[in-house]
């Protein structure tokens, strides 16, 4: 077997240094390999040949450590490269520059870490004959083919205990408090953190609202003595018949790109139904930040065994997975497929209405 080669793309969550340490740790271990190559941010840094050695050395120390050592980037599809010409950005099919790279370096396997970009990229690269494995991570936890991403437990923690500071502030004023969360396609975290924090009312893009059912709940509220509310938002949450309003797509992205403000537009617009004093909170980057969890440490450092273990044997063209409680792989192309969106019928939303929770319809 020839070298193996990883990197992290796209947004980052805590955990990608759990992966990259499981992946460098088991190699040696397992199969004697001393080295890995590690391309700083993500496909640029295969794209312009930047990468640092990675051996035991390395990744000594890194477990506990939000980000990812080697950086990553958003913008770096080798089949859609930024390219600036005459002061404009254009966009170049460098893919072959990419795999030259590779085949000079003496790269047979290559690890890709990331979200439903990367790993599509990867996919790509699958098909013009790569041997490709895939990692998934995002905190939003929205990628269909696994249960769970590491990230998201830390994200989740995050969120919580934001709303746990909110809600003693929220209660001194008697206020309207408004979190907002990311997720832009699904409300994987404002659900769980919702719960977990107590919320009155959860908007999630999967359940479009309506500020009249959010106001009843609030006044709902009142008639029981409980003068104040907790509002968690989805960045991506949608009104009833509405657009969404945090985002529209740039050129050259197939992503939309945050505008901002779903949480303060639900503020300003509930302060007007209800009279009542709002504030919003955008959580933002603060998500993403910090020391992973255990949870996620653990996750993260399963998926990386698994990764390697793909990458020294076969089969490629898999990306690793959780399923129930067992460590898998399935096939790229279907994983990429499709999003991971909250079931509004599903146990989980039931079980907030249960204990009360609007979801403002
Ligand atoms: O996909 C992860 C995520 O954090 C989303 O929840 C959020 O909408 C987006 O990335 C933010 O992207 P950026 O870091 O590019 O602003």
């Amino acid at each position: 077997l020839g070298k193996i080669a990883l990197l992290t793309g796209g947004g980052d969550a805590p955990g990608l240094n759990g992966v990259i340490r499981a992946i460098v740790k088991t190699v040696k271990y397992r199969y004697g390999i001393e080295e890995v190559i590690g391309f700083r941010d993500g496909f640029a840094g295969l794209v312009r040949n930047n990468y640092v050695s990675l051996n035991l050395e390395r990744v000594s120390g890194i477990l506990h450590r939000g980000g990812t050592i080697l950086g990553t980037s958003n913008r770096d599809n080798p089949f859609r490269f930024p390219v600036v010409v005459n002061e404009k950005v254009t966009y170049q099919d460098v893919s072959r520059q990419a795999l030259e790279n590779l085949r000079a370096l003496g790269v047979e396997v290559l690890i890709a870490i990331g979200g439903d970009g990367s790993l599509s990229i990867g996919q790509e690269f699958h098909k013009l004959g790569l041997k490709v494995i895939g990692v998934p991570k995002t905190i939003d936890n929205d990628l269909w083919a696994t249960d769970v991403t590491f990230g998201f437990d830390t994200a989740v923690t995050t969120a919580t205990e934001a709303l746990d500071k909110l809600h003693t502030t929220a209660e001194s004023h008697h206020r309207i408090m408004i979190l907002e969360v990311m997720g832009r396609y699904a409300g994987w975290i404002a659900l769980h953190a919702g719960m977990a924090g107590g919320a009155d009312v959860i908007l999630i893009p999967e359940i479009p609202y309506d500020l009249r059912k959010v106001r009843e709940k609030i006044e709902e509220r009142r008639k029981h003595g409980k003068l104040f509310s907790i509002i968690v938002v989805a960045e991506g949450a949608v009104e009833q018949g509405g657009d969404m309003v945090v985002a529209k797509l740039v050129e050259g992205s197939t992503d939309p790109v945050r505008l901002g403000g779903v949480g303060q537009v639900v503020a300003d617009r509930l302060g007007e139904l209800t009279g009542l004093e709002t504030r919003v909170t955008v959580l933002g980057h603060l998500q993403r930040g910090g020391s992973p969890s255990a949870y996620d440490r653990i996750l993260a450092t399963r998926f990386g065994v698994k990764a390697a273990e793909l990458a020294a044997q076969g089969p490629w063209g898999q990306m690793v997975a959780l399923r129930g409680s067992e460590i898998t792989a399935v096939p790229l192309d279907e994983a990429v497929k499709q999003l991971k969106k909250v079931d509004p019928r599903g146990e989980m939303v039931a079980a907030a209405r249960a204990v009360g929770i609007s979801f403002g319809v």
